[in-house]
């Protein structure tokens, strides 16, 4: 009986040699350690054996049970060792590396700065109006009081179209009279932010394109004082709130009377640096009350209504916040740059 045993030990230990899937070791298992394996019937077959026989047996199943067990514990780790070796080779995928930082995406300090000018505007109740970026020479020019041949036409270099009559926009005030146009006779309160586009010398301070936020408020009261307070309240939020401002005589066509803004400069706190080319003071818009002409070509009776523009450049603002000396850098898709805000 003795020997049975060892013969059963030795198929086994061999047999288990041979084994290389899952599906094997399972079927191994059932056949040498299961409730019908031949061990098991040697056990049962203990009885019959004599007195003398019976421990010795028993005591070497046990001990053949236990090398088995062992022996398949340890097969089992073989093949998965093998299957991770297989699979790190066949599929080239270590999934205990540590994984790969994937490179964060920003938004351009253009657009950032564009949210924070529409979010201040939005709490002061001005909508967000898209006007088109291809104009006519009507809107762009006439509509806002410069008729052709008008010397005032000479401020804004244009960019025209081989199509008679269209142009780029120089700048977002021809969305005034489509907003006007539209919604009169209501109030309006209202920005008008986008590209614009100027056949200028490229410097360090002026672009070919760059975007302008246009601002239009018309009611039946509004007056000068509307305008200087509101612009104010948005350069005390863009800036800072102790921000000086101050208003200088300007002149634009389409509005009257006519102003520019400045800020008090915060590099040098009004003394006179590079910055602000020694004056302590920075241009940040053109404003102005809009003019009668323009009021009667957006369909408001002038008698009746009043209302104030202004249009500033968020790329000049971004290069004051951000002490930026360039502005051509916002063009340049130069990560060095970009990866800065
Ligand atoms: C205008 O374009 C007027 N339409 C603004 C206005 C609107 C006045 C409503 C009154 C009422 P100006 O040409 O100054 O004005 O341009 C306004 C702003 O656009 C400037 O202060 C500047 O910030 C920006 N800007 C003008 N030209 C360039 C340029 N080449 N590159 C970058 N920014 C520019």
């Amino acid at each position: 009986m003795l020997e049975k045993v060892d013969k059963i030990e030795k198929e086994a230990l061999a047999e288990l040699e041979t084994v290389s899937s899952n599906e094997e070791l399972h079927a191994w298992k059932v056949r040498y350690l299961g409730r019908s394996a031949e061990l098991g019937e040697v056990m049962q077959g203990l009885k019959d054996l004599d007195a003398k026989q019976r421990p010795l047996v028993g005591k070497r199943v046990n001990e053949v049970k236990v090398a088995l067990e062992e022996a398949y514990d340890e097969r089992v780790e073989t093949i998965r060792q093998k299957e991770l070796s297989r699979s790190l080779k066949e599929d080239r995928l270590d999934v205990t590396l540590p994984g790969r930082a994937q490179p964060r995406g920003r938004l351009h300090p253009a657009t950032q700065t564009l949210r924070r000018i529409y979010a201040i505007w939005a709490d002061m109740g001005f909508q967000v109006y898209r006007s088109r970026e291809v104009e006519t020479d009507e809107y762009n020019f006439e509509l806002l009081n410069m008729p052709a041949y008008h010397p005032a036409r000479d401020m804004w270099d244009t960019f025209y179209t081989s199509r008679e009559g269209i142009v780029l926009r120089t700048h977002t005030s021809p969305g005034q009279i489509h907003v006007m146009r539209e919604r009169t006779p209501e109030p309006i309160r209202v920005i008008l932010p986008g590209m614009c586009y100027r056949y200028e010398q490229i410097t360090a301070r002026a672009e070919i394109q760059f975007n302008q936020v246009e601002g239009l408020a018309v009611g039946k009261t509004i007056t000068f004082a509307d305008l200087k307070g509101t612009l104010r309240a948005f350069a005390q939020r863009m800036f800072d709130q102790d921000v000086r401002t101050r208003f200088r005589a300007q002149h634009f066509p389409f509005t009257e009377p006519s102003a520019e803004m400045d800020i008090e400069c915060f590099l040098c706190e009004g003394v006179g640096c590079a910055v602000c080319k020694y004056t302590g003071w920075l241009e940040i818009l053109g404003c102005g009350m809009v003019h009668p002409t323009v009021l009667r070509n957006g369909g408001y009776d002038p008698e009746e209504f009043s209302g104030f523009a202004f249009g500033m450049g968020p790329e000049r603002i971004a290069m004051l916040r951000y002490n930026i000396g360039d502005i051509r850098m916002f063009w340049g898709n130069d990560l060095r740059f970009l990866e800065q805000f």
